[in-house]
């Protein structure tokens, strides 16, 4: 079938959602350019106003209306175009409906979902529709999970060149990074709180660092994981848990899982941030690792969590500033010592804030990847940005979206 659009962004009107059209609009112009687009929400009002604020020419862009719970306008909308790149969330809350008919119309789709435990629900549902009808379906886009999925990939390159073979250990370290967060963000996280609080099973699931592999694959290597301040020999620094480790793990073993098990079926990764090498370091590390317990103890309690809500966090439509998202950028690492013992250190950069001036590169590059440079007769099915979308993207990743991948010492 000829589609009118190659994407159709739904939550155009989200926080990432604006900076992801103002990407696509500086890239491919109104219409008419290398890429077809439109913008799609639930309210044309909101929806022309953010059109407008994009600037001259940008009036050209087609606007589509849906709510997230109307399924006629979802099949309207996902039949006029090849792929939807989603924004709108909590997608445990609102995205079920989208990825379930795109599964059914063979629409491709790819979103910023880190709700593992919406991601699960919805390979086990859809699955078999998106077999059936050609729907690539990819999750994790943004800063969760592109720089850990692709990265590794790339160190794993490396490894091969090098050894002869990936490793079988490998370390992900945030040596720095500096942004904000939005409130459609902490909604998600805190919705996944509220769901686990509600649900033994689930905390369990989410304690899984399989949980995404498919069913055959969900037991593995025991894991490593750092839970509390300490020292990394291989990247000399005092370290401490990071907060999206929970999703991107999950991810990257997700990868490895549906590519046949490439990293190997021992594979064992983990994530956590360096912050920094003297008593300082440590004092830092032990500070954020009870920052981060106290942080989810309190989104638990209902008093803590409405008082959060209410004067901490940012609001939905809220995030970090044009200025903040210039000046954030992000330095991730990779570690790994070969069975000689030759310690090898890749990294990824970028060069906006991690979760909202990058991830609005990283997922429009998605998009246009999805839409332009993977063949037609590729599986439809639930994939992940290194499976599917691979060199392609990285590619994309560093011409058009300030990403670098380099190899630092090995
Ligand atoms: N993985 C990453 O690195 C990463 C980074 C950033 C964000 N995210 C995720 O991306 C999502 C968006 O975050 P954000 O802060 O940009 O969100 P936001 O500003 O709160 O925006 C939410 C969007 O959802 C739309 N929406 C809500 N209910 C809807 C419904 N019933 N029908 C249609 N649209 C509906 C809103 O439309 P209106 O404008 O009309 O209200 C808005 O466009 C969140 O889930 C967040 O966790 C992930």
């Amino acid at each position: 079938m000829s589609q009118s659009f190659d994407i159709v962004v739904f939550g155009a009107t989200s926080f990432v959602g604006q900076i992801l059209c103002r990407h696509l609009f500086q890239r491919h112009g109104a219409s008419g350019g290398e890429v077809r687009w439109a913008m799609a929400g639930r309210s044309r009002g909101k929806l022309e106003r953010v059109r407008q604020a994009l600037g001259a020419g940008a009036g050209d862009i087609p606007l589509l209306l849906a709510n997230a719970d109307d399924e006629t306008a979802l099949t309207t909308m996902c039949q006029q175009t090849r792929v939807v790149i989603s924004t709108v969330g909590p997608y445990a809350l609102y995205g079920s409906e989208l990825v379930r008919i795109c599964a059914e119309t063979g629409t491709d789709y790819c979103d910023l979902t880190g709700e593992v435990q919406w991601i699960r629900r919805m390979i086990d549902a859809n699955e078999a529709a998106a077999k059936r009808s050609g729907a690539r379906i990819v999750h994790c886009c943004g800063f969760d999970s592109v720089p850990s999925d692709l990265g590794l990939r790339f160190f794993q390159q490396e490894a091969q060149n090098r050894f002869g073979a990936p490793l079988e250990r490998v370390k992900m370290r945030v040596k720095a990074a500096r942004g904000g967060f939005s409130g459609g963000t902490v909604a998600s996280l805190m919705n996944v709180v509220k769901e686990a609080k509600q649900d033994p099973a689930l905390r369990k699931q989410l304690a899984n660092p399989h949980l995404l592999c498919p069913p055959d694959a969900q037991r593995g290597a025991r894991q490593p994981n750092v839970t509390f301040a300490e020292y990394d020999e291989d990247a000399r620094s005092w370290v401490a848990p990071f907060v999206m480790a929970a999703i991107n793990t999950r991810v990257v073993h997700r990868s490895n899982a549906i590519a046949g098990f490439p990293y190997g079926r021992e594979f064992a990764y983990d994530e956590a941030m360096m912050t920094g090498i003297s008593s300082k370091g440590r004092v830092m590390a032990m500070s954020v690792s009870l920052g981060l317990a106290g942080f989810m103890a309190a989104s638990v309690l209902p008093p803590s969590r409405w008082v959060l809500e209410r004067f901490v966090v940012p609001k939905p439509g809220e995030g970090p500033t044009p200025k903040e998202q210039e000046q954030g950028f992000f330095d991730i690492r990779f570690y790994g010592q070969s069975p000689d013992g030759e310690l090898l250190i890749t990294k990824v950069t970028g060069d906006r804030d991690p979760g909202y001036g990058s991830t609005g590169k990283m997922l429009g590059e998605a998009g246009a990847c999805l839409a332009l440079d993977i063949p037609e007769n590729t599986a439809g099915g639930f994939w992940t940005p290194a499976t599917l979308l691979g060199d392609a993207f990285a590619e994309r990743l560093r011409e058009h979206a300030g990403l670098t991948f380099e190899v630092v010492s090995g």
